[in-house]
C-alpha cells in the first residue's frame, strides 16, 4: 500500500477555455461525451510534469509504465520531464470481458535493475487498485530505494484495495471512459481525448 505522502496540491478548476469540447464527428457513433478534452489534458500533464521534475531532482530515477494503457499519457508526461531517467516496462492484463476486469495476467517482466533506485510507477487509471497493489508487490521486491504512484486517472468510488496514487492527474467518477489509451476491448485507444462510451456499445462490441 502506498501512504499519500507527495500529494500534487489540490488543483484549480481548469480555465474556462478547456471545458466542454464537442466529440469530434468520427468519434461520434461510439462516444457519448468528452469527458476531459485533449487541452486540459495536456495542461494538466504539463503540472504534473513540474511536480515529479521538481521532487525527482537528483535522484537516480526510473521510470516504470504498465503496458498498454500508459502509452499516450506516459510520453506527453515523460517529455516534460527535466531529469535524467530511465524507462521501463511492466506488461500487465486483466483478461476479463468488456468493462468487468477479470484476472490479473503478467505479460512482460521489467528488464532493468531497480534496486537502490527511486521508482515512479506510472499507470493509465486506479479503478479498484488491485493492478497497483500487486504491481507495487512486484517492484518492491526488487528492492528499489522508494516508489511512488502516478496515474492519469483515480476512481476512487470503486476502490477495493487500500491504494492511493502520490500523483493524480483527474479524479473522476464512476464511469467507464476510453480514450488517451484507455480501451474498451482493446479499441479507442487512440482517442486525443477521455470520452464517455455510448452504453449500447458494450453489448455490441
Ligand atoms: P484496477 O486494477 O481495478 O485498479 O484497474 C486498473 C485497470 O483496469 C486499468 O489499468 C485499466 O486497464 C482498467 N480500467 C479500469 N477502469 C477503466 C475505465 O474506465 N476504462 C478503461 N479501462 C479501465
Ligand atoms: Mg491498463
Amino acid at each position: 500500500m502506498t501512504l499519500p505522502r507527495r500529494r500534487v496540491p489540490a488543483r484549480q478548476p481548469a480555465p474556462a477555455r478547456f471545458r466542454s469540447q464537442a466529440v469530434p464527428r468520427e468519434w461520434r457513433a461510439d462516444v457519448d461525451h468528452v469527458l476531459i478534452s485533449s487541452r486540459r489534458l495536456a495542461w494538466r500533464i504539463r503540472q504534473l510534469s513540474t511536480e515529479i521534475t521538481r521532487d525527482f531532482a537528483g535522484r537516480d530515477l526510473m521510470v516504470v509504465s504498465l503496458l498498454n494503457g500508459t502509452v499516450l499519457f506516459l510520453a506527453d508526461l515523460i517529455r516534460h520531464l527535466s531529469l535524467p531517467l530511465r524507462l521501463d516496462f511492466i506488461g500487465v492484463s486483466s483478461y476479463g470481458t468488456g468493462t468487468v476486469a477479470g484476472e490479473l495476467v503478467f505479460t512482460k517482466a521489467l528488464r532493468l535493475d531497480v534496486k537502490g533506485r527511486d521508482v515512479l510507477l506510472v499507470d493509465d487509471i486506479l479503478d479498484t487498485g488491485r493492478t497497483m497493489t500487486r504491481v507495487l508487490e512486484v517492484v518492491r521486491k526488487l528492492g528499489p530505494r522508494r516508489v511512488r504512484t502516478c496515474v492519469l486517472l483515480d476512481k476512487p468510488s470503486r476502490r477495493i484495495e487500500p491504494v492511493q496514487a502520490d500523483y493524480v492527474g483527474f479524479t473522476i467518477p464512476d464511469l467507464f471512459v476510453v480514450g488517451y489509451g484507455l480501451d474498451y476491448a482493446e479499441r479507442f485507444r487512440n482517442l486525443p481525448f477521455v470520452g464517455v462510451l455510448k452504453p449500447e456499445r458494450y453489448a455490441s462490441s
